[in-house]
C-alpha cells in the first residue's frame, strides 16, 4: 500500500498542507499572510490567527488538489518548531485532532530539517536530482544561518551558525532602513540586479570557525548611509541601486567565505542551499560559480520550496516515517531550536 503523507506548516506567517504518495508531491497549498504588510515585519498574534483562519480550507484545497481524502491518509506530518509559539500551535493541535480522529500516527518535523531536505520533494515529470549524503546544506533565512552537515534523512550536526543576526534579517532590517519595505530579501535582490556589486564596501566580520555574524554589516551600512546623507539628501534615491548591489555582494561573499571552508574541512563537495534566502539571486548564480570553480556538485532547491513550504515537512515526515519515527499526542511545539 503506498504512503500517502499530509504535511503541515504553520511556523512563521505561510499557512500551508502538502499531499505526498511515496515520497511524490500530490499538492502543495500556501497561504501567505498580507496582513502583516502594513507593520514592517511579522506580528504574531496576527499571525496565529490567521492560521486559525486558513488552516481547515488550506488542508481541504491540498487534499482535493491531491485528489485523496482524509480517509486516505497514512500520517500527519507538522512542523513543531522552530518558529511562532502561537502560529505552531495552531498546526500542532491541528494535526493532533486529525490524527485522533482518523487514528493514525503523526510525526513532528523540525522546520529546519525541511529546508534542509527541500531538494528531495519528488514531483511527477521532474528529473530526479538529489545529493548524496552525506551533504552539506547553507541554511539561510528570516530566522537562522547556519552550516550544516546532513549524514542521512535524519541526523544532522550544526558545523556553524550565526552569532548575532540571521542573514535574512540582515536584508529585512537593512531594506526597512533604506525606506524599501518588507520582507527585504525580494526587493534588495531585485534592485541589485541593476547596480554595481563593486562600488561601496561594507565591513567583513571576522569570526573564528565557521560561525556567523552579521550585525557588523548592518551597521557599518547604516553608519555609511546617513554619513552619505548628510553631505547630499538625495544619496540614497541616486545611488539604491548600487547600494543594493553592494550590500548584497558583501552578504554573499560572508556567507561563501565560511561554506568553502566548511567544504575543504569536512572534504565534502555535495552543496546544497535551503530557506528564504535561498532564493536570492546573486546567491544562486555565485555558489553555481563557486561549484564550477571548486568541483562541487551543486543542488539549488526550486523557488517554490525555498520559502517555507509544506512539501518540505511532508518530505522529512515521510523519512521519519519509515524509520519507524512516531510522536506521542502530548507533544506540545518548540519556538527555540535550543529546545528541539
Ligand atoms: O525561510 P523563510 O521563508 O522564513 C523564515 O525565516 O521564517 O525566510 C524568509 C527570509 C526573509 O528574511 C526574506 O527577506 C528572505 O527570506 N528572502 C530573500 C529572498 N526571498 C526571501 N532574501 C534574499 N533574496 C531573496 N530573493
Amino acid at each position: 500500500m503506498a504512503d500517502i503523507i499530509l504535511g503541515i506548516e504553520s511556523s512563521c506567517d505561510d499557512t500551508s498542507a502538502a499531499v505526498l504518495r511515496d515520497g511524490v508531491l500530490l499538492s502543495n497549498v500556501i497561504a501567505s499572510q498580507q496582513v502583516h504588510k502594513d507593520f514592517g515585519g511579522v506580528v504574531p498574534e496576527l499571525a496565529s490567527r490567521a492560521h486559525e483562519q486558513n488552516i481547515v480550507p488550506v488542508v481541504s484545497e491540498a487534499l482535493r488538489k491531491a485528489g485523496v481524502t482524509a480517509k486516505d491518509l497514512t500520517a500527519i506530518a507538522f512542523t513543531r518548531g522552530p518558529g511562532l509559539l502561537g502560529s505552531l500551535l495552531v498546526g500542532t493541535s491541528f494535526a493532533k485532532a486529525l490524527s485522533l480522529s482518523l487514528d493514525i500516527p503523526m510525526i513532528m518535523v523540525n522546520h529546519l530539517q525541511g529546508h534542509i531536505l527541500a531538494n528531495f520533494v519528488r514531483q511527477e515529470g521532474v528529473p530526479v536530482r538529489e545529493p548524496a549524503f552525506p551533504y552539506l546544506c547553507l541554511l539561510v533565512s528570516g530566522g537562522n544561518s547556519q552550516i550544516v552537515k546532513v549524514t542521512s534523512p535524519t541526523e544532522y550536526e550544526i558545523l556553524g551558525q550565526t552569532i548575532d543576526d540571521a542573514v535574512g534579517e540582515a536584508f529585512d532590517k537593512c531594506s526597512k532602513m533604506l525606506g524599501l519595505g518588507y520582507p527585504g530579501g525580494p526587493v534588495i535582490d531585485r534592485l541589485a540586479k541593476q547596480g554595481d556589486p563593486n562600488r561601496f564596501k561594507f565591513a567583513m566580520p571576522n569570526i573564528p570557525g565557521l560561525d556567523y555574524s552579521f550585525s557588523g554589516v548592518k551597521t557599518s551600512l547604516l553608519y555609511f548611509v546617513r554619513d552619505q546623507l548628510a553631505l547630499d539628501p538625495e544619496f540614497m534615491e541616486k545611488n539604491k541601486e548600487d547600494i543594493c548591489a553592494s550590500f548584497q555582494k558583501t552578504l554573499i561573499d560572508i556567507l561563501m567565505k565560511k561554506l568553502i571552508r566548511a567544504s575543504k574541512e569536512t572534504r565534502i563537495r555535495e552543496i546544497t542551499i535551503g530557506g528564504g534566502v535561498s532564493a536570492n539571486s546573486g546567491l544562486r548564480e555565485r555558489i553555481t560559480l563557486e561549484g564550477q570553480k571548486r568541483h562541487w556538485n551543486v543542488y539549488l532547491p526550486e523557488f517554490k520550496f525555498t520559502t517555507d513550504n509544506a512539501a518540505m515537512i511532508a518530505v522529512s515526515g515521510w523519512f521519519q516515517y519509515k524509520a519507524g519515527v512516531r510522536t506521542p499526542l502530548d507533544v506540545a511545539p518548540v519556538s527555540r531550536m535550543a529546545d528541539f
